[in-house]
This record gives structure tokens, sequence and C-alpha cells, in this order.
């Protein structure tokens, strides 16, 4: 039992368990509102962030003076240790140093992904982990959301028979590209990760998780093909803000910041909700999110194919592209196979539905919302996984020491090696690890 976690099974009424936060940017606050809103079973105790505005925003969610605020990292570990999981939710380059020392520290952890900017990174997190016997959840999401949770109970109840293989498909969507990949945070992989792993790794994950095992031999390809000075209108300058002829037809001119697209705002622009139009106009003026799309300094890909094969024999393949919107999954089995996401609901398809081989018989999935949880927030999954940290961290099921999710990582940082150097890359022995691991 975790000392400092005293959600205990002999307690009538646990006490609840208590969580910091560090970096309290977009999905910080997206934590630390889900938690406030869990009522008893969490208690927030500590914010740290450089900007005022966000650990406040953060330490207005709790009664007067029970969550600590710290304007950075180094004065939040200095504290000691302030509650049972720390959430570590600062940008991918600091995942690393931040999880490290909050291990030291005694924390377990609940970090965002990627969980480091590097496989061998990624590895150290997990035997420090395992070391100190502290538990490393990552941010994926998806496993909590009703669609996923569905797929895996399906693939559990032995439904489709046994599993062959599968295909998972990412479409970014252009803007959404634009908007991360190319003008905004993830756009170099030097200072975040290759895009595999800033925006797949989830998939990478769900593919090991739902074919139960780790990976045994990838093979990858991609490029960034559209968004550099090669494909710029004619005449069209560095910003959109500087006059371009093409911004009536060009669906990434940034002046869409102040109409259809203000939303992406929420996640750079600090107070976008009360900004008057001119104060968006001067920040698309001086920030990266003005900046024409074929004129950034980007370098990470914008379609990216890989082929795999699991240590249990399933064959999967991914599809990320920037030219096409949301996730969709098929998994074939030997008994039916199982499709479904955003590219057939969106056409009017059942959203999940299985195809029996004996009769050709489709069969539509109803998916439970628990808790009339929605689709907000990452298809329900930040509401899933904030509701599973009880679980998680703290009882009888709750993880085993290690960072949690590392196969799929390794998938993905694998899938890049592969993508980069043109050859088919085998995993070494140690990824023969349960998907959980
Ligand atoms: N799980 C998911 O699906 C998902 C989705 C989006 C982003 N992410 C990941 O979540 C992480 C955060 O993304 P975001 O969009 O919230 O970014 P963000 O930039 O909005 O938030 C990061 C925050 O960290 C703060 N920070 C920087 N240095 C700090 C320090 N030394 N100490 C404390 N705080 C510090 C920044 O001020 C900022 O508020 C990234 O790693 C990103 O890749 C995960």
């Amino acid at each position: 039992m975790n000392a400092a976690s005293p959600n205990s099974q002999a307690n009538a009424t646990p006490a609840p368990l208590s969580v910091a936060v560090l970096g309290c940017g977009s999905r910080g606050r997206t934590y630390s509102r889900l938690i406030a809103f869990c009522g008893e079973d969490y208690r927030l105790t500590a914010a740290a962030d450089p900007v005022a505005v966000r650990r406040e925003a953060v330490s207005s969610l709790g009664p007067a003076g029970q969550i600590r605020v710290f304007a950075s990292a180094d004065e939040l570990f200095s504290a000691g240790k302030l509650a049972d999981v720390l959430i570590i939710a600062t940008q991918d380059s600091q995942h690393f140093g931040h999880a490290m020392r909050a291990l030291e520290l005694g924390y377990d952890i609940l970090l965002e992904k990627p969980a480091a900017e590097s496989l061998a990174r990624c590895e150290e997190i997990d035997a420090l982990a395992r070391r100190l016997g502290r538990r490393v959840a990552l941010c994926f999401v998806l496993r909590y959301t009703p669609f996923y949770s569905e797929v895996k109970r399906i693939i559990d109840s032995g439904k489709l028979g046994k599993i062959i293989s599968m295909r998972t498909h990412e479409g970014v969507e252009p803007f959404h590209q634009a908007h991360s990949f190319v003008r905004g945070h993830w756009s170099r992989s030097g200072t975040s990760t290759p895009m595999i792993v800033a925006k797949c790794s989830h998939d990478a994950d769900l593919i090991c998780w739902l074919g139960g095992a780790g990976l045994s031999s990838i093979s990858s390809y991609g490029d960034l093909t559209w968004y550099h000075p090669g494909n710029a209108p004619t005449g069209a300058p560095l910003r959109c803000t500087d006059g371009c002829p093409a911004s009536e037809s060009c669906i990434y001119d940034s002046r869409r910041y102040l109409g259809d697209k203000r939303r992406w705002l929420g996640m750079v622009m600090d107070g976008f909700e009360q900004a008057a139009d001119h104060e968006i106009l001067e920040m698309l003026k001086v920030s990266p999110w003005g900046r024409c799309v074929y004129h950034c300094d980007n370098d990470v890909v914008d379609h990216q194919v890989l082929a795999c094969e699991l240590t249990n024999g399933i064959t999967a393949t991914h599809t990320m592209t920037s030219f096409d919107f949301g996730r969709g999954i098929e998994i074939y089995g030997t008994l039916a196979s199982l499709k479904g996401g955003i590219p057939y609901s969106e056409a009017g398809a059942p959203e999940l539905w299985l195809r029996h081989h004996a009769d050709g018989r489709i069969e539509p999935v109803d998916i439970p919302q628990p808790n009339n949880a929605g689709y907000a927030g990452h298809g329900g999954g930040d509401h899933g996984l904030v509701q599973a940290l009880g679980s998680l961290f703290s009882g009888p099921e709750r993880l085993e020491p290690g960072l949690d999710g590392l196969a799929g990582h390794r998938l993905a940082f694998l899938a890049e090696e592969a993508r980069v150097t043109r050859r088919t890359i085998a995993s070494s022995p140690a990824s023969a690890l349960s998907p959980q691991s």
C-alpha cells in the first residue's frame, strides 16, 4: 500500500487521492477541472506554472488556501512531496526531467504523452519507476473513451474469434495539422517528437493494447509533402496578416482564428474568450499562428504509414494523414470483423459495427455512455481517464510499478526509425513485454 495514498479497502470512507499539477496549460487545466468536478474522490493540493493566470485558474478550483501555487517546477519540487499523484502536463521536451525528479521524490505520476523525446529515455523512466516501486501512467485517453472501451470489451468477449490483423487510421484534418504540426508546438521533431510519436502514440498504444502484445517488427514510410515553400501560392507573404493574394481561397488563412477556428486559440492564447478581434489580430501578427503554412520552419511529416507485426503474430497497419478527418479502426477476427470510427459515422453508417463471417450479417454496436459523459474531451477519454485515476494508483487493481504504455511508445519510436532509415526494424527482446508495460 502506498503510504501517501489513503484509499484503503479497510477504510469505510477512503480518503481522497491527492493530486498535484505540474504545467497548467491546456491539458493541465482540463484534467484539473475534471478532477475538481469529481468531488469527494480527489483533492487537488498544488499547481505549478510560470504563467500566473494559468496556475491561478487551477488554484481557483478549490477552496481558498487548499491548492498551493508555484511559479516553476523547481519551486514545486523543492517543497517536497505534496500529493499521492503528480500530473505532469508540461511540454514534450520537459517530461523526462520532470518525471525523473518526481519519481525520486516518491510521486506516482500521470504523465502526458509522449513520456520522453526518445525511446531510450522512456526506458529510463520505466527502469527508475520499477526500481523505486512507483507507477507512471501515460495520458492515453483513448483507452478510456466509451468507443475504444467497447472495442476492447468486444475483443475480450471472443465474439470476433481469434484476432488476425487490424488497421487503424488517423485523419488529422488540415487546419488541425496547420495549427499544431506546421505553425505550432509540435512542428519540429527536434523540439518535441516526430509526428508519429506526437500525434499517433495514441494509435500505437491502441495497436498494442487491443492486440494484446508488444512489437516484433515494423516498417514505415512518410514525408513532408505539402507544407513547404514549394507549394506556396504566388506572392504569398510570410504572414497571412500581411495581405496575401490567396487569402480568400486558402483554407489555412490565419484570420479564420477570428471566426470559425477561434476555439483553437484556447490552446495558445490566454484570455482568448474575452479578447477583442483587434487583440487577436495583434497576436497573429507576431505569434507562430499568424504565419503562412507554406513559410514555416516545420519539419514533421504530413503523412505516414506503418506496417508491423506483434509478438503474438497479429499484424497491423496505421495511416496518418493531414488530409482526412478522424480516427477509424478495423479489426479482423476469425469469426467476425469489427469496424468503426468517424469515417463510418460521418457517412451515415453506425459508429461501430460487426460483420459476421458465417452469414454476412451486419450487427450495429450500441456504445454505452457511462455517466452521460458524452463525447467531449477526446471522445470522453479525458473524463474517463480522470475517473480511472483512483483505480490506476490505489486499491487492489492498481498498476504494476513501471511505465504503463511503454509498448506503444516503443512501436511509435521504432516506426520513426524505420521511416528515416527506410529499413524494417526488429524490436529488441525487451519489447516482448505485455501491452500494459
Ligand atoms: N493526451 C493527449 O491526447 C494530449 C493532447 C494534447 C497535448 N498533449 C500533450 O500534453 C502536454 C501539454 O500540452 P498542452 O497543449 O497543455 O501545452 P501548453 O503549452 O498549453 O501547456 C504546458 C504548460 O507548461 C507550462 N510550463 C512550462 N515550463 C514549466 C515549468 N518549468 N514548470 C511548470 N510549468 C511549466 C507552460 O507555461 C504551459 O502552461 C504536451 O506534452 C502535449 O504533447 C497530450
